[in-house]
Parts: C-alpha cells; structure tokens; sequence
C-alpha cells in the first residue's frame, strides 16, 4: 500500500498522444505499477487524446494490452472507466469535447474539477495544444482546484526557441502549474545524492576545491540511435543529453546546500550553480574545451555496429555529434579551480551513468617508493545505472614484507536495501498528481543550460572542419582523451 502522503488526490489525468511510442512503453505500465500499489484511489480517471478513431471500449482494452500480466483489480477499474477523445490537437471540437468529458468525470468520478494534461506527443505540439487549452478555457483551475501541464524535453532547441516555448505555454498555464520532466532525476541514485550530501556529515566538508581535485560526468550509452535516426539527426547529443540529463546531474551534485528540502529552494540552489558554469563564449575556448563526435561501424565480427550515417533517417553526409565531451569550469566559492570533465554518447563500449570525484593526491606520495606515482587518485564513485550504489576508492597496503599501496574500495550497493525502486516514470507521473514540484525543471534551469550549450552548438553548425570519428564500442574520439590527458588527468574508466 501506497504511503498516505504518496497517494494521488481526486483527478483526471488526460495524456495528450495516447496511442504514441511514450504512452505505450512508459506510462501505462507506470500507471498500472501505481495502480497494484494503491497510489491511485478510485477518484483518479484516465483520459486518452489521441488522432487515432478509437471508442472508450476500444482504448481500455489498448491500455490493458500495453502492460505485462493482468494488472490486478485497481488498474482494471482504471481502464474499467477510462474515457478517450479522438481529434486533431489544433482543432476547437476537440477540446469542446474534451470539456464535457472532463464535465462528465467529474461529475461520475468525483475528480472535483483537478486535471493533470500530461503531453506525451512530438515537441512541436507542446505549443499548440497549450494554446488550444487555454482558448477552451480548460488551462485554469476552479476555486479549490487544480490544473497542471506535464512536459517532457526537448524544451526548445536553443535559447531562443525555449522562450517561445515558454510564451506560448504562459498563454495558458502559470509557471507553477508547468512541470518539466527530466527522467534522470527521478533515478533513485539521483536522488540520493541529495541523501548522500545533506544527510551525512562526513562528505559535506571534503566537497570543494580544498579537497576535490577534479569531477567527471559519464553518460554512456551502447545502443546506437537505432530506428529515432530521423529524431536525432535534428538533435545531437548535446541537445538530447548534455543540455538537460548531464547540467541536471551536475547541479544536484555540486549546488550549495539548500536552506531546506522545500522545492523551490533545491531548484533555487540548481539554477544558481548553473549560472556559476562560465559558459564557453570564445571559439579558441570552445575549441580547447569541447569536443564532439561521431560513431563509425566498428563491434566484432559476430556483432558488427553499423555507422551513424548507415542508420535509417540519418543524412549519408550527417556531421550530427552522437559524442559530447566537454571540459567546465564553475567560477564560485566553492568550485574555483576544479575542472569538470563530462562525456555523454552512443555506441561507447558499457551502458553506464557514473558521478566521479577525485581526490587530491596526499602530499608525500613518494614515501611509498614504486607504488605510488601511478596510483589512481582516491574517489567517491556514484553509479547512477547500473549496478546503482556508491564506491570510495582508496590506496590499502598489498599484505606482504615490501611497503606496497594498491588501489582498494568501499562498496554500497542498492541491492542491500529490501525495496524495489520505482521506475523514473512512476515516480514523475506520481509527483505530478500529488504537485510535488522537486525533480522537475523549472523554466530558469532551462534557460540557464541552454545558455551554457547554446554557443558550442552555433560554433559546431558554422563545420569547424570535419567532425571527429570514433568506432563503435570504443570510447569516443581520440580528441576526448587529449581534452583530460593534457591537464595532466585520465577519464576514470567505469566501474
Ligand atoms: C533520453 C534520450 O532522454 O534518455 C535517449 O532521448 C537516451 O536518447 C535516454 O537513450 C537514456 O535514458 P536512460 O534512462 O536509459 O539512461
């Protein structure tokens, strides 16, 4: 049974592009785990929009095919009574008929007027349904109620565009009723930073510039882009990664503690450390500190990749980066001096999302003669995915008669805890019910990242000559490596 306090309150959730990809893979299924959990009560409707012609009968029985098993009885009751509206997302009837729906499970289900539109389509519709609820009156709440807009990125495509998006979303909806997703923080290993930070006091005091040589952001991926060629050939790991997955990650890492656990002021301390990246405005600085690139087939002969630009929908000619490596600065207090280190891409060798802070060296390494000069800084590793837990890693001496330090760690893993972690959507769409505004984007976290990949992405679209390559399964271009090894560093290789 869901905790009280995580139970939806009286609403109807309409998902705007119900018969799409988002839908079917992602949030039915989060709806039923919510269901089985009782996180759901009877007071709580679906909603389906969609062009597809589908009758009320016809789309509960999509949604019971889009979950494994059964579903058990709450979720059956929630598709019992799901209701489905069919039109174009630009058309006045559709919201005239959407209204009296709404009207309609209200009065049947006791919704009391809360409604959560969460917009599950392409981005290019954000704008027009937005628009078309706020002319249909549908985008204010009554006395006593509710109204929100669930949105998922791309929020935008550069700075300019998010704040037309921005506007034409505030022809509608008030800030507060906005709520931006970024799955990754709903990653219970990214949350629990904010445990592993603030609710211990042994790491507060080593967390700066005094203590922390460097920090490194790994985003890898092995699939390729498989059949969203199209899709990414118009956005690029910068955009589909860096902007939003890694600047989210990066805040919650190395923000100043918050005054409290209140919403606004973890994303008040998030924005306020996005605003401390210094931005790489110089193209000489731009050059030195970011590199992109592209996979090229590459794998074993049992499992040859193909090239980006052999993918469906991709350009034969595609300079689109599936790479990112980025060297940041973050000119605050707490920061100076420490480089950040992120790299994010397709086809790399291992699926992993890890968090490295690396430690100074002790001053007298050489007290220990042989050992000791090549030995891995000391780290705190987070492993966001997968294998999700947290490694200290720290120089033990080898048992034996000669004095020998090797590389020893510490390991947590969540396989220690007896709970099951909920799925990132669950947990959003759960959120968005109750209005619990933490791990989503607000919109000066958005602007603020864009600012920081915005002049890297213009200074790449002017071709500052042919984009770097790299095999598939191998771990980005040779560019990335030099990027670190010239400060004198290596990336961490993933644990
Ligand atoms: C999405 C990107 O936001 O995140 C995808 O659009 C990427 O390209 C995905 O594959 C990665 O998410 P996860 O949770 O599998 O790490």
């Amino acid at each position: 049974m869901a905790d009280q306090d995580r139970r939806s309150p009286p609403c109807a959730l309409v998902i705007f592009g119900v018969s799409g990809d988002l839908t079917a893979r992602k949030l039915l299924p989060a709806l039923e785990r919510l269901a089985a959990d009782g996180a759901l009560p009877p007071e709580v409707s679906l909603v389906g929009v969609a062009r597809t012609p589908m009758t009320d009968q016809e789309f509960a029985t999509y949604c019971a095919r889009a979950v494994a098993g059964s579903g058990g009885a709450r979720w059956q009751s929630l598709v019992d009574t799901a209701r489905y509206v069919q039109g174009g997302y630009d058309d006045p009837a559709t919201y005239q008929r959407l209204a009296d729906v709404l009207a309609d499970v209200d009065r049947a289900q006791g919704t009391g007027g809360n409604r959560v539109y969460y917009l599950a389509t392409p981005p290019r519709l954000f704008s027009p349904i937005a628009i078309s609820l706020g002319k249909a009156g549908l985008s204010r709440p009554d006395d006593g109620s509710f109204v929100r807009a669930v949105i998922e990125k791309p929020f935008g495509w550069d700075e300019a565009s998010a704040r037309d998006l921005y506007a034409d979303l505030s022809t509608a909806f008030e800030e507060e009723q906005i709520f931006r997703i970024d799955h990754y923080l709903a990653k219970e290993t990214v949350q629990n930073l904010l445990a592993l930070r603030f609710a211990n006091s042994i790491f507060e005091p080593i967390w700066n510039r005094t203590w922390v040589d460097n920090i490194q952001i790994t985003v890898a991926e092995t699939l390729g882009v498989g059949q969203r060629g199209g899709f990414y050939e118009t956005t690029g790991a910068m955009r589909d990664i860096v902007q939003n997955h890694v600047l989210q990650v990066l805040s919650l890492f190395l923000m100043e503690p918050p005054t409290s656990f209140h919403p606004e002021a973890i994303r008040d301390e998030k924005v306020k450390l996005l605003r401390a990246i210094r931005p790489l405005d110089e193209e000489r600085e731009i050059a030195a500190n970011a590199v992109r690139g592209q996979y090229t087939r590459g794998g074993t002969r049992e499992d040859l990749m193909a090239g980006y630009r052999e993918e469906p929908g991709v350009d034969p000619l595609s300079s689109t980066e599936t790479f990112v490596a980025l060297r940041l600065e973050i000119a605050n207090w707490r920061w100076n001096g420490v480089p950040v280190y992120v790299r994010t891409g397709k086809r790399l060798p291992a699926r992993v999302t890890e968090v490295t802070m690396e430690f100074r060296r002790p001053p007298q390494l050489p007290l220990f003669p042989g050992t000791a000069t090549d030995l891995e800084p000391d780290a705190l590793i987070v492993r966001v995915q997968p294998n999700e837990g947290l490694s200290l890693n720290f120089g033990a001496k080898v048992p034996g008669h000669a004095f020998r330090v090797q590389k020893a760690s510490m390991d947590f893993s969540y396989t220690s805890f007896r709970e099951a972690s909920p799925d990132a959507y669950e947990r959003v769409i759960l959120d968005a019910l109750i209005g619990d505004p933490t791990l989503f984007i607000r919109a000066d976290e958005v602007g603020r990242s864009w600012r920081i990949v915005d002049p890297v992405l213009q200074y790449w679209s002017g071709d500052p000559g042919p984009i770097p390559l790299y095999q598939a399964a191998t771990w980005g271009p040779s560019e990335a490596a030099a990027l670190i090894t010239r400060d004198g560093r290596s990336w961490r290789h993933p644990s």
